[in-house]
């Protein structure tokens, strides 16, 4: 019997384990049956859009936690994929910081190229999934939400890459219950557009709080407070924006915080960030962590301590992204190919000690860099992905940080290199903040140049 192997999710981490043995499949290597199951009915995990918040079509949790109007928030030349560059997927050169749709165009755009489509069954859920320590095989449910069927397949590996930032960590404030206005968490935020001409308040001091709160800004928010527990995020906010500590009460419209001070407010968004949620695996095989660079059980970051035959993918805190699903990816297909023989457990268990302690140490974003730099080259030095410069992808994260202390508004309006081909990007046609279009077409529309939509 050939070996069987189920992916959970075809986000980008999904799509980086298939497009990975497609390409030991393209090369010769003969690999084991691959099942991918999505429950959203198309691939793109997060930067598959969705309006709908709650529960689906289906009364499935709706796992997408994008918005309207969201622009990369990072270079995309750190998120390039080493074997399919932005150039070739667009047939030119791009800005640095595109809007969602093109993100998920390009993340596409390599998966239909690879045919890996075959492999993802869409419309269907994971919802239990059991380890037989006896026949060395996992039970896989999934349900078929279209056919409203369940049904169960064996397989001799699982590969858990359903993200970690789809449910939402909602803590609860005193008078919240009695607020005359809106509250939601970052999760079901949509679109800025309600904002306009409110006061709006964000719980948090991180990329959700940041990038809501300059969204509602820019479309027009009368005013936007952020709330922090731990550190403020202190960039040079614009007039109108303000940090503040944390929300202690909310009295009527009125939120009180730690520093004393108060301020009207008409709507409250709780960007407190996401909780891993495994409901559908069975309890020894659940990791559980916080939201960090070096979640702990899980050797190299990928492989679950004490069965390997578990992986998961992309379940950092992440700087890097597509990139690093990647290179997690290219490296646990090489184990289940028997290209890479993975150590003893207590080797293990050493190796991820070690790592944790070094993540414990870090003291800022640019040491939280060089840290996951450091992980993927060591993931990288092992398998044939193509050459990535992470040296170079670590140095534009570094100007990236500079650029968003220097302009909080005006960071989109960078431009950065290739680490692949070297190009410096084209700058954008309308700077970020007068950029009210976030559509593929308004984005690829350079003065001069046509149009190719992929
Ligand atoms: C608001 C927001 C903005 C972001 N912006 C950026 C950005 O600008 N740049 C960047 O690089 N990264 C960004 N990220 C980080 C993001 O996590 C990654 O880019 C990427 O989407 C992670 O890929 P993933 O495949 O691990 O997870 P996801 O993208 O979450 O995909 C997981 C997939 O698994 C599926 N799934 C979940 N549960 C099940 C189940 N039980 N059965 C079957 N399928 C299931 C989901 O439907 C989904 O398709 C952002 C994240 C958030 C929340
Ligand atoms: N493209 C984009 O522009 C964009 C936009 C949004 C999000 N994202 C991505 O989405 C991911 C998640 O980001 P995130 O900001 O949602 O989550 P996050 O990075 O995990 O941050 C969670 C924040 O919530 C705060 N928090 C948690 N519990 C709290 C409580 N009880 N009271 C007050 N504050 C609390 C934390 O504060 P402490 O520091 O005190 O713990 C932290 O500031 C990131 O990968 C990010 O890149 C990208």
């Amino acid at each position: 019997m050939p070996q069987r192997i189920c992916i959970i999710g075809a986000g980008p981490s999904g799509l980086a384990a298939l497009r990975a043995f497609e390409s030991a499949k393209n090369k010769g290597a003969e690999i084991p049956e691959l099942v991918c199951y999505e429950k959203q009915s198309n691939w793109g995990g997060l930067w598959n859009y969705t309006w709908r918040t709650g529960l689906d079509e289906f009364g499935e949790p709706v796992h997408g936690s994008m918005y309207r109007y969201l622009w990369s928030n990072g270079p995309k030349e750190c998120l390039e994929f080493a074997d399919y560059s932005f150039e070739e997927h667009f047939g030119r050169p791009i800005p640095s910081y595109p809007p969602r749709a093109v993100l998920h165009d390009y993340i596409a755009g390599r998966v239909e190229k690879s045919g890996v489509k075959k492999y993802v069954k869409f419309n269907h859920a994971a919802k239990n999934v059991t380890y037989d320590s006896k026949s060395g095989k996992f039970t896989v449910a999934v349900k078929d939400l279209v056919a409203n069927e369940v049904s169960s397949s064996e397989f001799d590996y699982v590969i858990v890459a359903c993200g970690h930032f789809s449910t939402p960590n909602v803590p609860d404030f005193p008078g919240l219950a009695k607020f005359p206005g809106r509250v939601m968490h970052a999760h079901d935020f949509r679109s800025a557009d309600e904002f306009a001409g409110k006061n709006v308040l964000l719980i948090g001091a991180s990329y959700s709080a940041e990038d809501i709160g300059i969204q509602c800004y820019k479309y027009g928010a009368k005013s936007v407070t952020f709330s922090w527990r731990t550190k403020p995020m202190g960039f040079n906010w614009p007039d109108g924006c303000k940090e503040v500590e944390l929300l202690q009460r909310v009295e009527g419209k009125t939120a009180h915080f730690k520093d004393g001070s108060s301020q009207e407010v008409d709507a409250i968004v709780l960007c407190t960030g996401y909780l891993h949620h495994f409901p559908f695996l069975e309890e020894p095989l659940r990791l559980k962590t916080r939201n960090r660079l070096y979640p702990p059980q899980i050797y190299k970051g990928i492989f679950w301590w004490p069965n390997n035959k578990l992986m998961y993918i992309g379940m950092q805190d992440q700087y890097y992204t597509f990139n690093m699903f990647d290179s997690q990816a290219w490296y646990a297909r090489d184990v289940v190919l028997g290209r890479i023989k993975l150590p003893s457990f207590e080797v293990q268990a050493a190796d991820i000690n070690k790592w944790v302690a070094k993540e414990e140490a870090l003291e800022d974003p640019f040491q939280a860099i060089d840290f996951q730099t450091e992980y993927v080259r060591d993931l990288l030095s092992a398998t044939d992905y193509p050459k990535l410069d992470v040296d170079m992808v670590a140095k534009l994260f570094k100007e990236w940080e500079h650029h968003k202390v220097d302009g909080i508004l005006t960071y989109r309006d960078r431009c950065y290199p290739s680490t692949l081909t070297g190009t410096v990007a084209p700058v954008h046609h309308t700077p970020w903040m007068k950029a009210l279009d976030d559509s593929l077409e308004a984005f690829l529309n350079q003065p001069g140049t046509a149009a190719k939509v992929a």
